[in-house]
């Protein structure tokens, strides 16, 4: 039995969960696998109506889950950033999931914007964003805020052994991924080096010296005890290009919280929009959380017209989190044949709705 914290949130967040838990309660069935769901009302509307966030009681609670499933936090009635930082971050923090998993796949039947080059459709690179550190700590001041003279800093704050977990897990998770067969891009020439697949470190060592200076000399270092791994490195200014220009370059990407953040909207926007990308929050030795990375889409609340796969997507990265390989793989076939077809963020453009989509997943799990 599976104990599954759910966290539907605000804004569209509630109307994917919705349908992600459809589909979990179809492959319980289906592969014998028993969930219990326990929702928790961490949002907006608790914010406006009790002032609470997230209580540091509340996040010791959610250490006793197996997983947290996700949906999205922020309200345009609350100034943006508090929810944000005191649920969604508070969790990631608190929990200690140290990497953000954000897969890049483009399905069949999906229009991108890097489709245009031949060869492209089989896009399908991870991006590995870590996630407790950089700027995203808060480290920083504002000296005499509101005058002329005001002063402000934002501290991207890395220690070694954050830097070291997220390359060693990084490192790990290549060659997991290429457990059954080499990563289908190598060339002869690596192939016979011995690769298995490739590590793309993402930076910006030409200008945050410090900060890079680590990662490069751990990227290394680590990197030797992985001689079956090909290493490469590029600036993150480059990488946006190559992700349109070149996608088919990287394997598993690695990097810091905030370069993580940008870069996997920009991939989200090449496998065909926020509406199908998932990302999973993990600490291997603790509690991992899933969520669809779109956010709460505030225009669209309500109207059953934002894509669930995106959500369902983060279901199937718990089961495979939670060892459920052969019911993620099942819901994995059954996305792909219900999303052939589908061609952007909005489920209303396949002619169906929110609703109608998990529907059909179901249908698909059924058959
Ligand atoms: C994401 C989001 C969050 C982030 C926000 C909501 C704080 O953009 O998950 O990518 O910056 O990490
Ligand atoms: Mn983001």
């Amino acid at each position: 039995m599976y104990h599954i914290a759910v966290i539907k949130g605000d804004g569209t967040g509630p109307e994917v969960v919705n349908e992600a838990l459809k589909v979990l309660n179809t492959v319980e069935s289906k592969h014998k696998i028993a969930f219990q769901f326990y929702e928790l009302d961490y949002n907006a509307q608790r914010y406006l109506s009790e002032g609470k966030t997230l209580g540091d009681d509340e996040l010791e609670k959610l250490k006793n889950y197996d997983a947290v499933l996700f949906g999205a936090i922020g309200d345009p009635r609350v100034t943006s950033g508090i929810l944000e930082r005191d649920i969604l971050l508070k969790i990631r923090f608190g929990l200690d999931q140290y990497i953000n998993l954000r897969p890049v796949r483009l399905y069949p039947g999906v229009a991108s914007p890097v489709l245009y080059k031949e060869g492209f459709q089989d896009l399908d690179y991870v991006v590995i964003r870590e996630n407790t550190g950089g700027v995203y700590t808060g480290k920083g001041s504002v000296l005499d805020k509101g005058s002329k003279n005001e002063t402000v800093s934002q501290i991207m704050h890395y220690t070694y052994e954050q830097v070291e977990r997220c390359l060693r897990y990084s490192f790990e998770y290549v060659r997991r991924r290429h457990l059954d067969s080499p990563w289908k891009f190598l060339d002869q020439s690596d192939l016979k080096k011995g690769y298995i697949g490739k590590l793309t470190l993402c930076g910006k060592s030409n200008v945050l010296s410090y900060v890079f200076d680590l990662w490069l000399r751990l990227f290394e270092e680590i990197g030797k005890e992985y001689p079956d791994i090909k290493r490469d490195y590029v600036h993150v200014d480059a990488c946006c290009i190559y992700m349109i220009d070149a996608p088919h370059m990287f394997d598993v990407l690695v990097t810091t919280n905030m370069f993580g953040d940008i870069i996997t909207d920009l991939a989200a926007v090449t496998q065909g929009g926020l509406g199908v990308a998932s990302g999973a929050n993990i600490n291997p030795d603790g509690v991992s959380m899933f969520e669809p990375i779109g956010g709460t889409a505030p225009d669209f609340t309500g109207r059953n017209e934002i894509n669930p796969i995106a959500s369902i997507g983060a279901a199937q990265l718990m089961l495979d989190h939670l060892g459920e390989r052969q019911a993620a793989l099942d819901i994995d076939s059954a996305k792909l044949r219900v999303i052939k077809g589908m061609d952007s963020q909005e489920a209303a453009k396949m002619g169906c709705s929110t609703q109608e989509v998990g529907d059909r997943v179901v249908a698909e799990l059924l058959k």
